[in-house]
């Protein structure tokens, strides 16, 4: 019997049960312990749910393009059932927004749309893009829609926050007939950081600009609307997220936008599934979406368990999600902020600058590498390090403790492999499934690492790229996990 289950209910529910919460790894001191996972910018764990959602699915796979049987009437009508959830779910009207699936990623998705934008509206050949922006909401514009200016962050003191508005208005002003669309992201994947995207498609359309979010570290983590403001200046035009981010490894791309704008030209892919008729002169696409944009066969069961996930987020409620994982960002900033040798990154009053997921840092006197290193070889915790695709913004945050470090004013006169030793931070970051524990356990480790820097600089060596190497522990991946040991097992193992 099924019994309804409050909000809190589902979230409880959910929270414990992702794959990958009980991941044991063998450390450098020979101890075994569970791996706390703060890794989720890059990409989150899998939801059970969806996983099991997706499995319940694998008995009823078939190819969405054929038809009659039994199995393809059910993929097919799930399919479709994915592509509304998600309509839904971001509070695009149906009738305006089309969603389709694209690539693995948002990479995929804005590299669409810059062509897309370009081919709607040829006549303007600038775009107004973010410092903070990931390279990949920055070079599909470069690339594909001709100029690009790169707006402003609002600063206090030394710190960024969020994307400075009368900048943006500046330049709609400046370059008035021009600009095609402003592309922003939502939240930083670097520092967490909120922009005000409503107030920026306000003053997009205001001067006849379009908007492209970026929602890949957003989706996840906090309510959005794109449809149905009271303003309807404040709509949002187009908008791009990563299964993989979103609860969901293994799933498309995503891209929702409106309707009028991708009918107007034709689509920038073409292939099997999107068009009524073929002949060897000519053919004719569909007018349905998402059919007309989605050439090719799609990644159906990555498609429905993303649905999935956000289906129960949705039951959960994005509020709710947004103020549980708030408590977890503050609480980790004030923690961190107690200890006097980690530098935090970006404005970190959230009363000017709500976050929502990312906290970058480093800690003085150490390098990025040798900091992620030790916190994976000795505490089992998983950050990234480095400049995490966004160049920058990152050195734009760092420049003055790397000619600090270098004790000289002449960043063109120091070495390229001590640049990237130096230039970048660690990143921690949280998800669903993040706790109490585990920030503490972050903590903790940082407090640790700081009390004993020499100790363990004496234990790596610099290698490439920013990178450290232990000195003696050097384990093998392979050692842990294998596709062709798990296969071997599979096939000779008796039962
Ligand atoms: C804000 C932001 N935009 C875009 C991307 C690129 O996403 P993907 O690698 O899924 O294409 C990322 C990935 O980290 C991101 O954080």
């Amino acid at each position: 019997m099924k019994n309804i289950k409050t909000s809190t209910e589902i979230l409880n529910k959910i929270k414990s049960n992702f794959i990958g919460l009980d991941t044991i790894y063998t450390l450098a001191n020979g101890e075994k312990t569970k791996r706390v996972y703060l890794d989720s910018t890059a990409s989150t764990l899998m939801m059970g749910a969806a996983y099991d959602a997706i499995e319940a699915f694998y008995d009823h796979y078939a190819n969405t393009h054929s038809l009659l049987h039994f199995s393809a009437k059910i993929s097919t009508e799930e399919y479709s059932w994915a592509h509304n959830r998600i309509l839904t779910f971001l509070g695009a009207d149906p009738q305006k927004y089309a969603c389709f699936f694209t690539g693995s990623g948002t990479t995929g998705g804005v590299n669409r749309l810059a062509r897309i934008f370009r081919d709607y509206r040829p006549e303007r050949d600038t775009v107004l893009v973010s410092l903070m922006e990931h390279h990949s909401n920055d070079l599909p514009h470069r690339k594909h829609s001709g100029r690009v200016i790169h707006l402003p962050l609002d600063m206090r003191d030394t710190r960024p926050g969020c994307i400075n508005l009368e900048s943006v208005e500046r330049e709609l002003i400046k370059h008035k007939d021009r600009i095609n669309y402003i592309a922003v992201t939502a939240v930083s994947n670097v520092t967490g950081i909120i922009n005000p995207i409503y107030e920026i498609a306000e003053l997009a359309h205001k001067y006849d600009a379009l908007i492209l979010v970026d929602g890949a570290q957003a989706v996840a983590h906090l309510p959005v609307k794109l449809y149905g403001h009271l303003n309807p200046g404040r709509n949002i035009d187009a908008f791009v997220f990563s299964g993989h981010k979103t609860y969901v490894p293994g799933s498309p791309g995503v891209v929702v936008c409106r309707k009028d704008i991708l009918s107007a030209i034709e689509p920038e892919e073409v292939g099997g599934g999107m068009v009524d008729r073929v002949y060897v002169d000519r053919y004719t696409v569909k007018e349905a979406f998402p059919d007309r944009e989605e050439a090719g066969t799609p990644n159906i069961p990555g498609a429905i368990g993303l649905a999935a996930a956000i289906e129960v987020m949705d039951q959960i409620g994005m509020d709710v999600i947004f103020e549980e994982e708030t408590a977890f960002i503050h609480m980790a900033l004030d923690k961190m902020k107690n200890v006097p040798e980690i530098q935090i990154y970006g404005e970190t009053d959230c009363s000017i600058c709500e976050r929502a997921a990312s906290i970058s840092f480093n800690i003085k006197g150490l390098d990025h590498g040798l900091v992620a290193a030790a916190l994976n070889d000795y505490y089992n915790i998983a950050v990234r390090n480095e400049c995490f695709c966004a160049h920058p913004y990152v050195k734009e945050m760092i420049m003055d403790d790397l000619l600090e470090a270098a004790d000289d004013f002449d960043i063109d006169k120091l070495d390229p492999e001590f640049i990237l030793q130096k230039q970048g931070m660690v990143r921690a970051s949280f998800g669903l499934y993040t706790t109490e524990s585990d920030v503490d356990a972050l903590v903790f480790a940082l407090e640790d690492i700081t009390l004993k820097k020499d100790d363990y600089k004496s234990l790596y060596v610099a290698a490439s790229a920013g990178n450290y190497i232990h000195k003696t522990f050097r384990p093998d991946s392979r050692d842990r996990f294998s596709v062709r040991n798990f296969v071997a097992d599979y096939l000779h193992e008796d039962v």
